[in-house]
């Protein structure tokens, strides 16, 4: 496979590079029967952006990513890019999809069966009437960005799964669109594949200037690819930010736990500041809180990051710190760490540590929760549903 690197240093005689466009989108509504599937959102993407929407499945990113691209129309709300207006349910606007000047990419490739790659990739030149010339240049520049030169004749379905993406790819750079949009592109892909085509997709997004909306509910493709992310549930967003703002400075408890892993365990208020472990009163934690949203007596839950905790055998000396205790029950090898299943208290844990050592069943792992890094949410505040 030629490395999308590589391939955009050679001379080429045409170039794809167009100008991404900003994107605001404005009270977007959505509804199918009774449900919102998107609930009035807000978002302002940035020219040139690596932009993603992420949560579980259901909570609305593919209605939001048609409706940018209009294949669905919003129930309220507007959508500009750059300075048009392609939707605007006030003022009665819509612009046809092909009309929008967007790329797009969805998870089942889409391609025509019965045509090369070369005729599903000059397929959106040919609708916009472009020159017979014009195209065939167009298109081997588009196939070299992706990394199938070579592969004009070959007939679509004769190609393998990361192929046919890539197909997808160049069709959608090839009339170098403003905005690209891109629906769980890698989702069909074996795993190796996917590490490829994304570290490829993050290769291409800085060679060609598109503002990419991307959707997933993969976070570790979110974390590593997007320059913001945008946590999606259902209907709602609970935040923007970076990769870095959101792992370290989750809003919500829903977006801690949606984006990479935390450990959590049930407590009550006993004191400003001060939380007993739940089903082990005895067992009390130091924390910062916010006065004005916990009190005395209320269920709390506190979470860690598990990069955060620190682990002992035997119960470290020393005043005021943060230790809780997990008696092992189930033990699971994944490769390059055993996660440890157990009670903290009454609230159940899988605690994952570094394979170098291996705790049995029965036995009790020490670990503290720094201060600083503990966070307090209050109990019943809504977590993720994983999905892997
Ligand atoms: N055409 C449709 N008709 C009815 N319900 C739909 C339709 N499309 C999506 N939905 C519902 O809208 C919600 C959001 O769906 P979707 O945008 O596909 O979510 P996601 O892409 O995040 O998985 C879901 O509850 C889904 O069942
Ligand atoms: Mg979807």
């Amino acid at each position: 496979m030629t490395d999308l690197v590589d391939t955009a240093q050679r001379a080429s005689t045409v170039s794809l590079t167009g100008t991404g466009a900003a994107v605001r989108i404005e009270g977007l509504l959505k509804t199918f029967g009774s449900v919102a599937a998107v609930d009035h959102i807000n978002l302002d993407i940035k020219a040139g952006e690596f932009f993603t929407l992420l949560g579980p499945s259901g909570c609305g990113k593919t209605t939001t990513l048609r409706m940018i691209g209009g294949l669905e129309r919003p129930d309220a709300g507007k959508v500009t890019v750059g300075d048009d207006v392609v939707v605007s349910v006030s003022d009665r606007r819509f612009v046809q999809p092909d009309k929008r000047d967007m790329g797009m990419v969805f998870q089942s490739y889409a391609l025509w069966p019965h045509m090369t790659v070369f005729e599903n990739v000059a397929y959106p030149l040919k609708m916009r009437g472009l020159k017979k010339a014009d195209i065939g240049d167009r298109v081997e520049e588009s196939l070299r960005l992706v990394g199938l030169e070579g592969f004009s004749s070959r007939p679509s379905p004769l190609l393998s799964g990361g192929q046919q993406q890539r197909v997808a790819l160049a069709r959608a750079l090839v009339y170098s669109p403003r905005v690209l949009l891109l629906d769980e592109p890698l989702s069909n892909l074996d795993a190796k594949l996917r590490v490829t085509m994304r570290q490829e997709l993050k290769d291409l997004q800085s060679r060609v200037d598109v503002t990419m909306i991307y959707v997933t509910h993969d976070q570790t493709e979110a974390l590593s690819l997007s320059d913001r992310i945008a946590i999606m549930n259902s209907g709602r967003v609970e935040q923007i930010g970076t990769p870095e703002q959101i792992y370290l400075h989750p809003a919500t408890a829903f977006a801690q736990d949606f984006l990479g892993q935390t450990i959590s365990i049930g407590g009550i208020v006993i004191e400003q500041g001060v939380v007993a472990v739940a089903g082990d009163q005895e067992n009390q934690i130091h924390v910062t809180m916010d006065p004005s949203k916990m009190a005395v007596g209320d269920e709390v839950t506190v979470a860690i990051r598990p990069e955060q905790m620190l682990t002992y055998d035997t119960p470290p000396s020393g005043e005021g710190r943060n230790i809780v205790r997990l008696v092992v029950q189930e033990v699971t090898f994944v490769g390059d760490r055993y996660e440890y299943k157990g009670q903290i208290g009454d609230t159940e844990a899988v605690i994952p540590l570094p394979a170098t050592k291996r705790y049995a069943v029965g036995e009790t792992v020490y670990l503290e929760f720094p201060e600083a890094a503990a966070v307090v949410w209050p109990r019943g505040a809504q977590v993720a549903d994983h999905i892997d």
